[in-house]
Formats: structure tokens, sequence, C-alpha cells
């Protein structure tokens, strides 16, 4: 038993099948990449669910100098909780998209199984002084659980994406079961200010008295920077071919604003001639949520653009865009971050954005150009920060990375490369833990 019990949906790495046997994969998003980090350093439990092919082989195991204890879900709660509720409900309605919200009473019933699943693995493995630590938004109703439980142990509840306007949220059927669930806690984190206010307002708008002695943080989360060192790789561009290289990764959600920065390439290629052959946008999007028809449908439609723009500059030696839809190795994400020069981060909207970090923290001379909707935004002063939805300022803003002088480039980078070290993983860790009174390396 441990006296930190970390609590998400996502497992840091799951078991799955190969040619040559089991493979231990490690899994996409920000949330289980940096967890995995703090834990593999401080240690503790963790508490997730088993979604590989052959996670159930390894219901609790010690690897990498932590516990995982895995929760498991039949296909019917998979659907109910993850498919329909967690992100045909509440992701879209988290992120502003109305008309992808599929209201639907019996995803929520297995959502709420799902959640009961994991506090009953939480109780299992819960000293009472253990601090458990739940995440994100497929967790809500973990807190109300735990106390009908019986379970008073301090409750921190990290929330990882945007939280919405009172008047947005209050379209949810099922809000205030679930804000009331998450008040049951007894420390709240949001990755910005914003967010938090629009928690603190929702609870007031659904008429929810403020629980005493509820605290709150607005922090971001912070990156390992000692995995993304700068490297020798020289990221200038290259002597030989003088070819500008864009680049963007991202998991393929229509919260990413993929199609908008096709759009921008477009327009750049369409009135500035002299540009074409003298930049690659390398777009990479990883598979993500597939089955949910809203992720199958914005898939069709970003390939159907990236075609139309290829098709239409592309030359005998040259592509504007090289498009690739698969999660790339650890080293080749390196390698593009080393020898990128411009790094195109513009979601539509974002809880926060760890690859903008993880770049700034990597490059030597690179630009980052940020979407102001990106919770990451807020702190990182010294990128080119666009509105997605603009194509002309998001072409003329790609127009101005690849002119910008170095003097300008440097002392942007500097700026970034500051905050961004400072403000790191183990800076989150260490405060959240410490507002909640107690000794990080006490566990
Ligand atoms: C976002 C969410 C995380 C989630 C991740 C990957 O970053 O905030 O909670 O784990 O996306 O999504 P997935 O559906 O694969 O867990």
């Amino acid at each position: 038993m441990s006296k930190l019990l970390v609590v998400t949906s996502r497992a840091p790495f799951s078991y799955r099948y190969s040619a040559n046997g089991e493979i231990l994969v490690p899994n996409v998003g920000g949330v289980a990449t940096t967890l995995d980090s703090v834990l593999r350093r401080y240690g503790g439990t963790w508490v997730c669910w088993g979604d590989g092919k052959n996670d159930i082989m390894h219901p609790e195991e010690t690897i990498k100098g932590y516990t995982i204890d895995r929760i498991f879900l039949t296909k019917k709660e998979k659907i109910g909780f993850y498919n329909s509720y967690s992100n045909r409900v509440l992701w879209p309605l988290f992120h502003y998209f109305r008309d992808n919200i599929e209201f639907d009473s019996t995803g929520f019933k297995h959502y709420y199984t799902a959640n009961e699943k994991f506090a009953r693995k939480i109780k299992e493995k819960a000293y009472p002084e253990t601090v458990i630590w739940i995440h994100d938004y497929q967790l809500m109703m973990v807190p109300s659980i735990l106390r009908t439980m019986d379970l008073h142990n301090y409750i921190i509840f990290s929330w990882h994406i945007p939280w919405v306007s009172p008047e947005f949220f209050s379209i949810l059927p099922e809000g205030k079961f679930l804000l009331q669930s998450m008040s049951k806690s007894n420390l709240l984190t949001f990755h910005t200010k914003l967010y938090e206010k629009n928690f603190f307002r929702t609870l007031q708008y659904e008429k929810i008295k403020l629980p005493k002695g509820l605290k709150s943080l607005a922090i971001p989360l912070g990156i390992d920077t000692k995995m993304f060192s700068p490297s020798k790789h020289k990221a200038e561009v290259s002597k030989k071919d003088k070819i500008v290289i864009i680049f963007s990764i991202d998991r393929l959600d229509y919260t990413k604003g993929l199609i908008q920065r096709v759009r921008a390439i477009e327009k750049i290629l369409g009135y500035r001639k002299d540009l074409i052959g003298k930049f690659v946008y390398i777009m990479n999007v990883t598979p993500s949520r597939t089955g949910i028809p809203e992720y199958e449908k914005i898939k069709n439609q970003l390939e159907m653009e990236v075609g139309k723009v290829n098709g239409l500059y592309s030359t005998t030696s040259w592509i504007p865009i090289v498009y690739m839809y698969r999660k790339i190795s650890s080293r080749s994400l390196q390698s593009l971050y080393a020898r990128g020069n411009i790094a195109l981060i513009t979601p539509l909207i974002d809880g926060l954005n760890l690859v903008c970090k993880e770049y700034v923290a990597t490059t030597k001379d690179g630009i980052l150009i940020l979407s102001k909707f990106a919770g990451a935004a807020e702190g990182m002063e010294g990128a080119l920060k666009v509105n997605p939805n603009n194509i002309n300022e998001l072409a003329s803003s790609i127009v101005r990375a690849m002119e910008m002088d170095k003097t300008e480039r440097r002392a942007r980078l500097e700026k970034l490369k500051k905050y961004v070290q400072s403000k790191n993983s183990d800076w989150w860790y260490k405060r959240i833990i410490n507002v909640a009174g107690r000794q990080y390396d006490a566990f």
C-alpha cells in the first residue's frame, strides 16, 4: 500500500500483442506521460483502466519504481463509459463543440458503473492517510462515490481540459451530480485561472453551496525537461536544401484545428508563389478514439483537404504537406523537435498542450506559433500567438515566422525556455502536494 494513489482513466502504458509476442506500449496523451515521470521519481500507486489487449494478464505490477493497479471494463461498459459519455458528451461539452454532443443517459449509467469500479479499487488500496489524486473528466463521479463508501481521505482532483462557462455547462442533464461530486474533493487544480474561475461560477450558477475548506489552484502542468534536452542537431534552415521545416504533432481530434492549418498553407501557396518549394509542413496525427463517428469524420475531412493542397501544388521533387497518420516513436519525435524550424500548435481549444513545451525545451533555434485558445498560451510569452479560426492571420504568422530575423527568434525562444524550464513537471507536482499540506518526499 502506498501513501499516494494516482487515479486516471488512461494507463501510462498497455500490453499488446505483436508478431513477436507481448509488447509494452506507452500510451499517448500528456497527462499519462507526465504522471509517469513524476511517479518514477517519487513512487506511489497508480490506479488506471487496463484497456490493452493483454492487460488482463497484468492486473497489478510494480514496474519503473511504482505500482500499477488496473481495473477492467466489459465491452458494453467501455462503449458507455469511454466512447459515449466521456468522449461524445463530456469531451465536446467542455470544448464548446455543441453540435458534437450526443446526449445519452445509458452512457451515463455505464460512466457511473466505471467510476464505481475505480472507487472500489481505490478503497481496496488506500490507507486512511493515503492522498488520493484523481485526474480528468472521465472520473468526475469518483469523489462522491468514495465519500458514500465512507472514505475520508484527502482527495486532490486535477482537471486537464477547459472548464466552460456556467451557461454552457447547464445544458448537461447530469451536470449537477458531476459538480456536486467534484466539490467533495479537498483540492481542485486547473491549468488556467479562467478554467478555475469558470468552475466556481458554475457552482454558483447551479446553486451548489461552496463546500467549506475546498481549496483550488490554477497551475499549468509542466514537462519533464530532462527528457527533452537541446539536441546536437542543427535546427537552423538546412544549408544544403534551404527548406524550412514547419511541423505539428497532435492526437487526431476535431478540437485541434487541423483543417484550419491546411487551409493556411493553401493560402500561403496561393499568394506567395515565391515560397513554393521553400518549406514543407510535416503534419503528424496520432490515431485517437477511433471508432467514434466524429473522429472518423474529421479524419476523412482532413485527408481530403491535405490531398487537395498536395494535388494542387506538389511538383515532381516537392510536396507541401507530409501527412503522417500514425504514432511516431519517441526517437522520431525528438528528431522532429530538433529539426523543426517552426512548430504550428494551433488548436481551436485545448486544456493545455504539452507538445509546445516539449518543442521549446528541445529546439535550439525554433519558433513557436501557438493558439491563444490553448491553456498553455497563459505564460508562454515569446510564442507567436494566433487565433486559429482566422486563416489569414494563421497564414501571415507562418510567413512572419519564416522571415523572422535571428535576433528576434533568439529573444523569443530565450523567454520561452526560461518559463518551460522553471515551470516543469517537478515544480507542478511539488506545488500541488505542498498545497495539499504534504511533504512530496514523505510518501
Ligand atoms: C487528453 C485528456 C486525457 C486523455 C488524453 C488521451 O489529453 O485530457 O485525459 O487521456 O487526451 O485521450 P484518450 O481518450 O486516449 O485517453
